[in-house]
């Protein structure tokens, strides 16, 4: 134990840096369509059978128009082959929201034959752990693979760094997901979920390490973008933050009265429901206690944006939304979509609407607003009450959407879209699943006609203009408004 005090204190953060390295996000390989748009949670190409056939000989069996005919809407091949699953012993194929022109660029990938038969189970993750300070490999550090299936955890295995900082994980299943977890100095950091590339054996991570450090004083929230839309039933609301840590150390925080750290908190009325991390933030890292939400992982310099999201329940006649500022901020800016329930803001100031998006805003504005302050939101209900729809994804994602859309906006200035790209993509993946819900709904007749058809047109549409916003943040415009 004594030596350990001769040990720079270094973390790593969440392996970022790696998994960008891995994963490019910019470019839209035919490997990485096959990723996502969720073909490779089914199938394989040339390591087996999966929950739909492997499609390695696809070209033998098939034309392309056949292919995209698959991919772009099974019922097609059942309608006209009049046998439905097409394949015995498999599931149907579901519907899935594939463009046209990614279907083709999919088609022409499985097409390509450059893929070979692989070996079952033979997927490697490594990498190397690297001292941001010294440049070098870090020795006999605990490394965990975790794996899973769906979200659910099915394995977790330990290795120690060689001696170089080096790592390697053998014999992996094709098919699972992936995190790579660092222990040390009795915190945790994890990577973003991995998964093979169709056509890639192994995984390279580079996980980099920095100091730590208690001391807060490099730590600022830039900004506070808060959106809100009034809707029928709630509120919908959600806050993108945008924290900077100007310092060269990993702050940790100070260790709570739990025992546990905690680095960013954040406020959150208490009568909120459905509350969502959609960004920067992760369920396992955080503790809520009453109105604030502690963050207790690492925060290595650099920016880190946080997205959250929920719905505050209104009643009948004037709600009143008590906001509480606990942390020191430059700007706060609050977007009020109002168009369904009068919204009044004490203490902000009012600036002129905006329009976004063909929609009307309304805009209030705090600079250099200090920990203790706080403001109230008055939203006015008229409506009378109205059976309350439970599809979570279409109330919210209205405020979702835009919050994205901001983020858009201010990382295409700062010319990385990555991470609202991803959260994007995964907003898209939870409207098509949505969507698959609402179309059991309405089949076992739990909804009605007219509210089906509505509902999933909007859903569609939201995933219309996602694939148009990732294509702008794909190919990012030179101007920055
Ligand atoms: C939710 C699981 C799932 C997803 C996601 C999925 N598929 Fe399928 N797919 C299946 C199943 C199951 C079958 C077999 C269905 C049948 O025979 O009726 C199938 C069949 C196919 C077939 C025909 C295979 C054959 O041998 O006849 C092709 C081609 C195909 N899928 C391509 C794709 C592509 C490309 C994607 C991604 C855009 C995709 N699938 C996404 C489950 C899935």
């Amino acid at each position: 134990m004594k030596f350990k005090n001769y040990i720079p204190k270094i973390l790593l953060i969440s392996a970022l840096l790696g998994v960008l390295n891995t994963i490019p996000v910019f470019s839209q390989t035919g490997s990485e369509l096959f990723i996502e748009n969720r073909c490779s949670r089914c199938h394989t190409i040339g390591r087996g059978r999966f929950v739909g056939p492997d499609l390695l000989d696809i070209s033998k069996k098939y034309n392309k128009q056949q292919v995209e005919a698959w991919i772009l809407n099974p019922e097609i091949v059942y309608s006209q082959t009049n046998k439905k699953p097409y394949n015995p012993g498999y599931p149907p194929m579901p519907q899935l929201d594939v463009s046209e022109h990614n279907a083709e660029l999919i088609t022409n990938f499985l097409f390509n034959n450059t893929i070979k038969k692989q070996k079952e189970n033979d997927g490697v993750i490594k990498g190397i752990l690297v001292n941001e300070s010294t440049g070098k490999g870090v020795v006999g550090n605990d490394i965990y693979l975790k794996s899973f299936i769906g979200d659910r955890l099915t394995d977790e295995k330990l290795q120690i760094t060689e001696a170089d900082g080096n790592f390697s994980f053998n014999n992996l299943s094709w098919v699972n997901s992936y995190s790579v977890k660092i222990k040390h100095e009795g915190l945790e950091y994890e990577t973003a979920k991995l998964v093979f590339p169709p056509d890639k054996g192994f995984i390279d991570l580079k996980l980099p390490l920095f100091e730590t450090t208690e001391d807060s004083s490099g730590i600022f929230l830039n900004l506070n973008h808060e959106i809100l839309s009034v809707g029928e039933k709630t509120v919908s609301i959600a806050e993108i933050y945008d924290y900077e840590n100007r310092g060269n150390k990993i702050y940790i925080g100070k260790p709570g009265d739990d025992n546990k750290r905690n680095t960013l908190k954040f406020y959150v009325p208490s009568n909120s429901i459905n509350l969502k991390y959609v960004e920067g933030l992760d369920q396992e890292n955080v503790v809520r206690d009453k109105n604030i939400i502690y963050d207790s992982s690492g925060f290595p310099p650099g920016r880190k944006r946080i997205v959250l999201a929920y719905e505050i329940p209104l009643e009948f006649g004037k709600n009143e939304i008590k906001k509480e500022i606990v942390s020191d901020v430059s700007t706060l800016l609050l977007l009020v979509d109002d168009a369904k329930g009068k919204v009044d803001v004490s203490t902000l100031k009012e600036l002129e609407p905006v329009t976004i998006e063909n929609k009307k805003y309304r805009r209030w504005t705090g600079e250099k607003l200090v920990s203790g302050s706080g403001y109230s939101i008055t939203v006015t209900n008229r409506a009378l009450s109205i059976e309350y729809i439970d599809l979570f994804p279409i109330i919210i994602f209205g405020a979702l959407f835009l919050s994205v859309f901001i983020i858009g906006l201010i990382t295409r200035a700062e010319g990385s879209g990555a991470n609202s790209r991803n959260s994007l993509l995964a907003r898209r993946e939870e409207l098509i699943e949505s969507i698959i819900e609402l179309d059991i709904k309405f089949n076992d007749k739990k909804i009605e006609k007219k509210e089906y058809k509505e509902s999933r047109l909007k859903m569609k549409g939201y995933i219309a203009e996602i694939d148009k916003l990732t294509e702008d943040i794909r190919y990012p415009h030179n101007d920055t408004e």
